[in-house]
């Protein structure tokens, strides 16, 4: 448990847009910033930070929060992780209360997944630079193949002896627990007996987009043609294959910088790079590439380039993937090493200066390198070549800017010696049948937190019980925005004179529900009331910047989310204030009446349907009269209720 005084401590030092800016591209505009949204697919940027306010919010995909609720979401971390995260950025010394042993035992398990994995890291490399057998085989392995003992600490890389269970021992020893071992693969079992996974083998650790060490590569260094090359880490809380690439936390700066990213096939690819001087590289470790994985490039920049070795077979696997790349609408080349060269060895056998100016000098637009290694295949045959025109339009159809279409198309005819016309109504053709066949799919829906549309209540609903959430909310949201407004009442008085009083938009609220005793079901709204309630009666006051900073992630989160609207965080409303009263203020008094009855009705009517449903089960006579008598109440307070809602609605 962290301590409350180094939370705050840590609130008070992160500053979203730092926070923000690590991961994202933000431009000023206004006061505020603006950016590619990290989490949705988008090519027009509708994601801002506002750092006065300290929050995010994207307004194509909704979600918002503060630096806090950025990490959690970016980098799935716990809340802990977070803080520890920002601790770190900036150089708080983060103090723990010791956890309980109950605690303890609920400590999450990818908390403990990240702690076993920075362990397996460090035991490694220590191994491979401390003990006889890591230096003699590991460490020379690592040399004759040209890493720089620099490379080989910046990269973190180790060796897993050649031992039953050295490390699974010594984890073991330090506390971790035998399941623990097993979900990272680290450890497998056999016979009830756990062993070492990696064992004789050279560890390339992957790290995260922090630097968190998610899992490990692991290569074999004999030539055992029946065991795999490479073990990877296995699929768990903390390690999604689909979802990593290696190299990118240490090439992510230099992306942005050059505004292009090298991709590559292997770890040693990347690490040879860098020792080249090209720093903009990262690595698919040999699987296909994911859109998970092209997503997260594209935070970083529009343009990727592969870098293949030159025989044919690994160039086709390629064009699918480069496909989707084309697909996010970001620019690909293609740079071709010589046969029998790979980024590694390039980089081994030449001198930096000659790398980079091979790589610079042999990068391809991808569509023209695809049309002129398939031309060669087909070799002026008719039918071969009228397959390689739908091929090439298959690539040109999925780029979704019309100009960058039809200037590729322009391109390719030329190479291919085809019309334009044709090759265009052909791109054409493919994007109509890609649409189609879409159209059966629907796409997931993204997440919209902030504009719910409003709820009516179906019968399912009714059946399982009717829902107020929304009703909750909105009288949360109405609390926090307008809790400082006066709302004027008149009131006759006992000898006939109308009277004037004005209350305080929190004070009418918070009495209000306290008098009819009702409470919400939702518990963040709850939590939100009766903090608002007992600073009240501590005389002070909350202002919404307390709850975005709030301490409890969802609390500030939800918030957020309430009271974010384009209007509220544009830059134009920040200057011209003064003009942009919102609607909903002239008539406040309205509003929030029609939202509190809003909120009561639906309350009430929940009662009745619950008591309804009692009375189905109930045997005795005199419960049964008890309930109906219950239920004629309510459903005249209801009437009553509903007629004065109608009242403020229409007037
Ligand atoms: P070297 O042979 O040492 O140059 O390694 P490399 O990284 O260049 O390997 P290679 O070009 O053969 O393969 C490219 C990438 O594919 C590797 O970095 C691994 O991520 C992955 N890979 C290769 N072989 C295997 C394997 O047997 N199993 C798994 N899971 N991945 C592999
Ligand atoms: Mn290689």
């Amino acid at each position: 448990m962290i301590k409350p005084e180094t939370i705050d401590k840590i609130f008070d030092a992160a500053r979203i847009d730092e926070v923000v800016g690590d991961f994202v591209n933000l431009k000023k505009r206004g006061v505020n910033m603006l950016g590619l949204c990290p989490f949705h697919n988008e090519k027009t940027p509708s994601f801002t930070v506002s750092p006065a306010k300290g929050i995010f919010k994207c307004f194509g995909c909704g979600k918002g929060g503060n630096a806090v609720n950025f990490v959690m979401e970016h980098e799935h971390f716990s809340y802990p992780e977070a803080l520890k995260y920002l601790a770190d950025k900036y150089g708080i010394e983060v103090e723990e209360e010791k956890p309980s042993a109950e605690q303890q035992e609920v400590l999450d398990e990818k908390e403990s997944l990240f702690n076993l994995t920075a362990f397996a890291q460090k035991h490694f490399e220590h191994t491979l630079h401390e003990t006889e057998e890591g230096r003699a085989i590991g460490l020379t392995y690592f040399k004759e193949r040209g890493f720089t003992t620099e490379s080989i600490k910046k990269f973190g890389l180790g060796y897993s002896l050649n031992s039953w269970d050295d490390f699974t021992s010594k984890a073991l020893k330090n506390g971790y627990k035998k399941e623990l071992l097993e979900k990272s693969s680290l450890s497998r079992s056999r016979d009830h007996q756990l062993y070492d996974a990696f064992r004789a083998r050279v560890t390339f650790p992957i790290h995260n987009l922090s630097g968190r060490v998610l899992g490990f590569g692991a290569r074999i260094l004999t030539q055992d043609k029946k065991k795999p090359k490479y073990i990877n880490t296995g699929e768990s809380e903390i390690y999604h294959k689909s979802k990593v690439l290696y190299g990118l936390f240490f090439a992510k700066s230099a992306i942005t910088k050059a505004d292009n990213c090298y991709l590559t096939e292997g770890y040693t690819d990347v690490i040879s790079m860098h020792q080249a001087g090209i720093e903009n590289v990262i690595a698919t470790s040999g699987t296909s590439l994911t859109t998970d994985q092209i997503k997260l490039i594209r935070r970083y920049t529009q343009n990727v380039t592969l870098l293949f070795d030159g025989d044919a077979a690994g160039i086709k696997a390629a064009f699918r993937g480069v496909d989707m790349i084309l697909e996010e609408g970001m620019n690909v080349k293609i740079v071709l090493f010589p046969e029998g060269e790979d980024p590694d060895s390039y980089a081994r056998n030449y001198r930096p200066a000659e790398v980079q100016a091979f790589v610079e000098e042999n990068a391809h637009d991808f569509i023209g390198f695809k049309t002129n290694l398939l031309l060669e295949e087909t070799q002026n045959d008719p039918i071969k070549k009228a397959k390689l025109i739908k091929e090439v339009a298959l690539s040109i159809s999925r780029i979704p800017d019309a100009i960058a279409r039809s200037l590729y198309v322009k391109k390719s005819s030329g190479l291919l010696q085809v019309e334009e016309k044709l090759l265009m109504a052909e791109v054409n053709k493919q994007r109509w049948e890609k649409a189609k066949g879409q159209r059966h799919q629907p796409q997931p829906d993204e997440e919209q937190s902030w504009e719910k549309p409003e709820e009516t209540l179906s019968d399912t609903q009714l059946k399982t019980g009717i829902t107020l959430d929304h009703q909750e909310r909105e009288l949360i949201r109405v609390l926090l925005e307008y809790h400082d407004k006066q709302l004027v009442f008149s009131q006759e008085n006992e000898d006939g004179h109308t009277e004037e009083y004005s209350v305080k938009v929190s004070d009418f609220i918070l009495d209000d529900l306290m008098d009819d005793e009702l409470s919400f079901e939702n518990h963040l709204c709850q939590a939100i009331f009766d903090e608002m309630r007992q600073a009240r009666d501590e005389g002070r006051e909350l202002n919404n910047q307390y709850f975005f900073n709030h301490h409890d992630p969802q609390i500030s989160k939800m918030v957020i989310n309430m009271l974010t609207t384009p209007y509220t965080l544009s830059f134009q409303w920040e200057e011209k204030h003064q003009i942009y009263v919102t609607r909903e203020d002239e008539q406040l008094q309205k509003n929030i009446m029609e939202i509190l009855y809003a909120f009561k009705l639906k309350k009430l009517e929940k009662i009745i349907y619950e008591n309804k449903e009692k009375l189905k089960e109930e045997k005795e006579e005199e419960g049964v009269m008890e309930l109906m008598k219950n239920v004629r109440e309510m459903e005249s307070i209801k009437t009553m209720l509903a007629r004065e809602l109608s009242r403020i609605v229409t007037q």
